[in-house]
Order: C-alpha cells, then sequence, then structure tokens
C-alpha cells in the first residue's frame, strides 16, 4: 500500500492512499470524514484499478487552510494531484455526499479529466438560506467549542437505523474522525458547502456516464432527490440500497460494490 503526501503548486499538501493498477478512480470522502471511508471500495477494486482514496482539503492528514475552502478550492486539488501523480487520462471520480459537490465542480473545471462519475449520497441544489445561515453558525461553533457537538449531531444522520444497531463499530469509527479532524478544517468546509451553488441547471450536460448510489434510508439526500437528479443526467443509472442511510458505500458494502463493479465493467 502507498500512503502519501502530495505537495500542490500551492503548497497545500494533500494526503492520499494509492493503490493498485489500472484505470484510475478517485475516491473522495464526505463531510466530516477522511480517506477511510472508502476502505471497502479500495480493498474490491485495487486488483483493477489505480485506487486513489484522497484526503480533502481541511480532512484527515491533509493540510488545513482557515476561513473558506469552497467546492471549486477543493476540486482544483484534486486536478493538481493528479498533475502531482502524473495522471493525465480521464479518471472516474466517486463521491459521497460533499465529495459529490466537489464532483460537480470538477467536471465543471476540469471535464477532460473525468470519464465517468459515480454520486453516492449527494445532493445537486444549493443549501437554503436557513440551511446556510446554519452551517455558517455550525462554522463559528466548532471553532469556538470543537467538533465533538457535530458528532453528536451528525452520526444519527449519517447512518441508517439498522447500522446503528447492528453495526455500532462503524459509527464509533466515525465518531473518532470527526473527534480528530482539526475545527478549522472541518469549520472551512461547512462554509464552503454553505456558499455552494444550485448545479441542477447543469445536470443535462454532464454526458458521461453516471451511477447515482442511494442507502434507501437516507435522512440528507433522500431517494426521490437522487432520482430526480439521475432523470435530469443524460447517462445515469441509479440504485437504491436496501439497509442503509446516507453512508450507504460503508454500511452495505457488497451490495455498493456490485452496483459500481457492474457500472465500470459496462463503460
Ligand atoms: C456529507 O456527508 O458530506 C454531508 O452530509 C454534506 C452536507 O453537510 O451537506
Amino acid at each position: 500500500m502507498t500512503q502519501t503526501t502530495h505537495v500542490l503548486r500551492d503548497g497545500t499538501e494533500l494526503f492520499v492512499r494509492d493503490e493498485g493498477n489500472g484505470s484510475p478512480v478517485l475516491f473522495v470522502h464526505g463531510f466530516p470524514l477522511d480517506h477511510t471511508m472508502w476502505d471497502a471500495q479500495v480493498a474490491a477494486f485495487v486488483g483493477a484499478h489505480r485506487c486513489l482514496a484522497v484526503d480533502l482539503r481541511g480532512f484527515g492528514q491533509s493540510s488545513v487552510t482557515r476561513g473558506t475552502v469552497t467546492m471549486e478550492q477543493m476540486a482544483d486539488d484534486l486536478a493538481n494531484l493528479l498533475d502531482a501523480l502524473k495522471i493525465h487520462e480521464p479518471v472516474t471520480l466517486c463521491g459521497l455526499s460533499m465529495g459529490g459537490y466537489v464532483a460537480w465542480q470538477f467536471w465543471k473545471r476540469h471535464a477532460a479529466r473525468l470519464g465517468r462519475l459515480i454520486l453516492c449520497d449527494t445532493r445537486a441544489i444549493a443549501d437554503t438560506p436557513e440551511g446556510s445561515r446554519q452551517r455558517l453558525e455550525i462554522a463559528d461553533q466548532v471553532e469556538s467549542e470543537g467538533t465533538s457537538f457535530l458528532a453528536d449531531a451528525m452520526l444519527p444522520k449519517l447512518y441508517g437505523s439498522e447500522t446503528q444497531t447492528t453495526q455500532p463499530e462503524l459509527v464509533a469509527a466515525s465518531r473518532d474522525i470527526i473527534l480528530r479532524t482539526v475545527p478549522a478544517g472541518v469549520a472551512a468546509a461547512q462554509r464552503g458547502m454553505a456558499a455552494r451553488p444550485d448545479v441542477t441547471d447543469w445536470l443535462p450536460s454532464m454526458s458521461i456516464p453516471c451511477l447515482l448510489v442511494t442507502g434507501e434510508q437516507d435522512a440528507i439526500s433522500p431517494v426521490e432527490e437522487m432520482a430526480r437528479i439521475a432523470s435530469r443526467l443524460p447517462l445515469a443509472k441509479h440504485t437504491i440500497v436496501p439497509g442503509a442511510g446516507h453512508m450507504a458505500p460503508q454500511e452495505q458494502p457488497d451490495l455498493v460494490n456490485q452496483a459500481i463493479r457492474e457500472f465500470l465493467s459496462a463503460v
């Protein structure tokens, strides 16, 4: 296994787990987690693909930037990382939730580098003004109090009810990650998500193969909302995952990996 930190053009250090050979799949985690949320997917696809599981700016072992880190900035970081890795062929980007928000921007800003898209439990619309205001308050609170209250608030929404009962170790591991994450990094991403645009109008132009994956019990990006995204994308398939909430790839890895395997081998 190769785990390395790459220094980008602006001096930012981005951590990536880089393993396997074959066409590259870039895994982009959700908020406020890190690359380890994709462990089951890396294990499943490392035999056939170069799996790149990154820690976004502000998370895991990557550099923290104070203030606001936009989804556009994170997308540019990914393009710079691919440059640092000398990967010039189009990649498959697999993003969950915030990773999906970054994926939209990656498509907009670096379309030539994107061959296929896997969107797990994410949204295309922007926050409501109230939702955005709440994010800004949470960002300030994280900076003054740390991330523990955020873990308490978010974990019940991230995991489906079944998972919380049958896989408490998964929830506990994510709690540890949230508690370890630097508050300034969490706050900066929260402000960046508050500022993200509505990308619904982009969807009909995204004529690359897309797989959408939604946990049946996802309380953050519900099935109906993901189905609306799928209906606007020209080349999308939508898989609904039973027994999972927002963190479907972690909660039901076998089902999600099966959907990803079929998608990667079909196109
Ligand atoms: C995530 O899982 O990345 C978050 O739920 C995204 C968000 O807060 O909108």
